[in-house]
C-alpha cells in the first residue's frame, strides 16, 4: 500500500499534464472480471446474488404493519413498476429538497404505505428489496439526471470523491480514475462504477449495498467513513451512478 502511494505521488509530480479532463468512457467493472466470475455473474442459477433478489421478491410480497404489501400497489412480481423510472435513481426529492437514492425511495414506500417502522438503511431486509427491485431493470440503460435542482449535489459528490482522506491522505479517484487497470494485490482497479450494486462479493460471500463498498473501499484508506445513508454517501452515490451514465445494470454483479 505504501509503495503504491509513493508511485501515485512520484506520478503525480512526474507527470503534471495527466489530466482528468481526458474523454472518459463509462466502464463497467465487469470488464475487469476473471472469465469465472464473469460466467457466474451471467448464470442465473450459478450467480449467488440471486437468493438476494429471491428474498426481495419474498419481502415485496409479504405483508406490512398496515396489512398491504408493496405488491398491492407495484404488482405481484413488482409488473407495473416503471423500469424507465429505476434507471434514474437517484432522483431530486421534492419534500425534502435533496436526492433520493433508490433504497430511500423503497424505506418512503415502507413507511408511508405499509406503515412499517423504519428499517435501518442497508440493513438485510432493505439491501433484499432493493436488489430485487433493481433487478428488474437489468439490461437497462442507466439515465440520472445531473443538471436542473440535482446539479449541486452532483458536484459535492464529485468533490468527495476527489478529495483526499485518511492517514492513506489518498482520493477516491486516485484509484478509480488515475490507476484504473492497474493491479493492486490481487484486484485490477475499476472506474468503481455501481451499475451491479448491489452486488455479491466473493469476498465476504454476502451481497454488498452501495454505501458498504464506499465505507469498505474508505476503511482501507485508514479513513473515518460515513453512516450508510448519510447525505455525504447519497452525493457521492449520485454522482458515481451519474458518472456512469450510459451502462447497462447489471445487478446482482458478482465481484471479489
Ligand atoms: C399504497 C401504494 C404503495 C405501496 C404499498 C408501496 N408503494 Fe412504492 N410507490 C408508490 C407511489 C405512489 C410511488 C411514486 C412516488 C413518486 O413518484 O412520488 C412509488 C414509487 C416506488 C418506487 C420508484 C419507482 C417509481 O415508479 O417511481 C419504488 C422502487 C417503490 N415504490 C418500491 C416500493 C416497495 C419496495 C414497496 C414495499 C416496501 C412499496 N413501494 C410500497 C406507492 C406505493
Ligand atoms: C487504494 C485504492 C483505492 C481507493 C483510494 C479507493 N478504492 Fe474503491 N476499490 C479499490 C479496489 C482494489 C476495488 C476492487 C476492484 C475494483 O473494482 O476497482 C475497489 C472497488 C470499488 C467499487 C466497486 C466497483 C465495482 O464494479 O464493483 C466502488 C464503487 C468503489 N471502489 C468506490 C470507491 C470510493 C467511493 C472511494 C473513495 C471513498 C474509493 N473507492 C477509494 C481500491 C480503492
Amino acid at each position: 500500500m505504501k509503495t503504491l502511494r509513493a508511485l501515485l505521488l512520484f506520478a503525480m509530480t512526474a507527470l503534471p499534464a495527466l489530466s482528468l479532463a481526458q474523454s472518459f468512457t463509462p466502464k463497467s467493472g465487469t470488464e475487469w472480471l476473471s472469465e469465472e466470475a464473469r460466467e457466474m455473474q451471467d448464470d442465473e442459477f450459478a450467480n449467488p446474488g440471486y437468493f438476494t433478489v429471491d428474498r426481495g421478491l419474498e419481502l415485496f410480497n409479504a405483508t406490512g404493519t398496515n396489512g398491504k404489501s408493496c405488491a398491492n400497489c407495484h404488482g405481484a412480481d413488482g409488473e407495473t413498476l416503471d423500469i424507465a423510472r429505476l434507471t434514474r435513481f437517484p432522483v431530486f426529492d421534492p419534500l425534502t429538497q435533496k436526492p433520493m437514492t433508490l433504497q430511500g425511495r423503497i424505506h418512503a414506500c415502507s413507511q408511508q404505505h405499509l406503515g412499517n417502522a423504519p428499517m435501518k438503511y442497508d440493513s438485510k431486509q432493505a439491501i433484499a428489496l432493493e436488489t430485487f427491485v433493481r433487478n428488474l431493470a437489468r439490461g437497462e440503460i442507466i439515465d440520472v439526471e445531473t443538471d436542473g435542482p440535482l446539479a449541486p449535489f452532483v458536484q459535492k459528490g464529485k468533490a468527495y470523491f476527489e478529495a483526499r482522506r485518511g492517514q492513506m491522505d489518498m482520493a477516491c479517484s486516485d484509484c478509480h480514475v488515475n490507476y484504473v487497470g492497474s493491479r493492486l494485490r490481487a484486484q485490477v482497479l475499476s472506474q468503481g462504477q455501481l451499475n451491479g450494486y448491489p452486488t455479491y462479493r466473493l469476498a465476504n460471500q454476502r451481497v454488498n449495498a452501495i454505501h458498504q463498498r464506499f465505507s469498505q473501499c474508505e476503511n482501507r484508506l485508514r479513513a473515518t467513513f460515513q453512516k450508510a445513508g448519510a447525505d455525504d454517501y447519497v452525493n457521492l452515490e449520485l454522482y458515481l451512478m451519474s458518472r456512469g451514465n450510459g451502462l447497462p445494470i447489471e445487478t446482482p454483479a458478482v465481484r471479489f
